[in-house]
């Protein structure tokens, strides 16, 4: 190589999803049909509405200019309004919201912002890789994975965090479990945030991604003393216009914009015009419109024939309340399962690529039709997977979240 990368740059792991399309294209080389339950990115249309008037924006001198890099002011209202339906939570759109470039730029911004060289960071394992990646390592941070466990639901536990770090991200509905949290577990986590100083950065880039009665937290519901990250990735099938937003603590955003001032000019402002369409769909009374329902509808119903089909072929699957992952012990190495699955034209991602702690799990996504998933399940049969590898630990019951 000419060029030797910096070493930062060099301790960060290659992104998970390279290696798994580089597994992926091979076998479509050979004329294999994928399956893809991969990554987490929705195969279902942006809602028409939102499609329309990013359009004609689009074609507005005015939106084809810079914005600023902590958004647009309409959608920071937009964002504010949405908080006070959606959570009962009221926040200063001027000192309190800062619009991001998908959320994943402002969860690896915040920590540029506020954690020092050798500071530490917590991040859930298993948990999504920018935690314990780019978050911790671009800032030279410790990260101490804290394990979440199946028998404590996959919730992170505060009394296993040590009490003199900078920063603490959780993330409910999880990727990649699919667990989900209550009001009283937030208001756990954040007071204990509030007696040891650590910042508490709540991932909730799926809080609408929700089944049957459920309806995730905000974290700002338990007190405004921290940042959360919201996105239009999931909840709107908008993962490529790359928006999302943080709220929270007027310091903590002001940290945020100060960081991102430097570094972007913000989301394109006809992009935003679309952000304020998307978050306005909603009713009055915080419940979704019908686009989401319907998509959480479709969702639903994948899960459930994956879920059943999983527990069929003899695996511990829960049914996950949250996101659009379903997560399971395989009963081998993960790489193993995966190395299987791929000869079988089926495309999983290994637990461990959310930390060391998911060994033995995969997590698929139900981004595939029904009859794909259907056609998956049965490839998995004929070749006897799961009838042949019978989990560890299985008592013959399936256990729901
Ligand atoms: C837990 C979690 N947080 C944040 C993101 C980032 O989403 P985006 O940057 O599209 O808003 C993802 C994407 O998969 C995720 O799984």
């Amino acid at each position: 190589m000419k060029y030797e990368q910096s070493e930062r740059l060099k301790k960060l792991p290659p992104y998970l999803f390279v290696r798994l399309e580089e597994l992926a294209a091979a076998k479509r080389k050979e004329g294999v049909d994928m399956i893809d339950f991969g990554i987490g990115d929705p195969d279902l249309p942006t809602p028409e509405k939102i499609v329309k008037t990013l359009q004609i924006a689009a074609e507005e001198n005015e939106n084809q200019k810079y914005s600023s890099s902590q958004g647009e002011k309409g959608l920071r209202e937009a964002v504010a309004r949405w908080y006070k339906k959606r959570f009962g939570v009221e926040v200063n759109p001027a000192t309190q919201v800062c619009i991001t470039l998908g959320s994943k730029e402002g969860i690896f911004n915040i920590a540029q912002a506020f954690v020092n060289p050798g500071e530490t960071i917590i991040a859930p394992s298993p948990g999504y890789p920018v935690y314990s990646g780019a978050s911790t390592i671009f800032n030279e941070a410790d990260c101490i994975k804290v394990p979440l466990r199946p028998e404590k639901n996959w919730l992170l536990d505060v009394d296993e965090c040590p009490v003199d770090a900078k920063m603490l991200y959780i993330n409910y509905p999880n990727n990649p479990t699919g667990a989900t949290c209550d009001l009283a577990y937030l208001q756990k986590v954040y007071d204990w945030c509030q007696q040891t100083g650590t910042i508490l950065c709540f991932d909730n880039a799926y809080s609408e991604m929700c089944y049957d009665d459920y309806r995730a937290p905000s974290a700002l519901q338990a007190g405004c003393d921290c940042i959360e990250f919201g996105s239009f990735s999931k909840t709107f099938n908008m993962t490529g216009y790359r928006l999302g937003y943080a709220v929270g603590h007027p310091d903590l955003i002001a940290g945020l914009k100060k960081c991102k001032g430097q570094i972007d000019s913000g989301a394109p402002i006809f992009i935003q015009k679309a952000g304020i369409t998307a978050l306005e769909m909603y009713h009055d009374d915080g419940t979704p419109p019908s686009a989401i329902k319907n998509n959480m509808d479709i969702y639903a119903e994948r899960r459930d024939v994956l879920v059943n089909g999983l527990r069929d072929l003899g695996f511990d699957v829960a049914m996950p309340k949250g996101t659009f992952y379903v997560w399971f012990d395989c009963g081998m190495r993960s790489d193993e399962f995966v190395a299987k699955m791929i000869d079988l034209g089926i495309i999983v991602t290994p637990g461990p690529g959310f930390g060391e702690s998911a060994e033995g799990y995969i997590r698929m996504t139900v981004t595939e039709p029904v009859e794909h998933i259907k056609e998956a399940l049965v490839r998995m049969r004929r070749a006897s997977v799961g009838t042949a590898c019978p989990p560890k630990n299985k008592d013959g019951k399936n256990k729901d979240q």
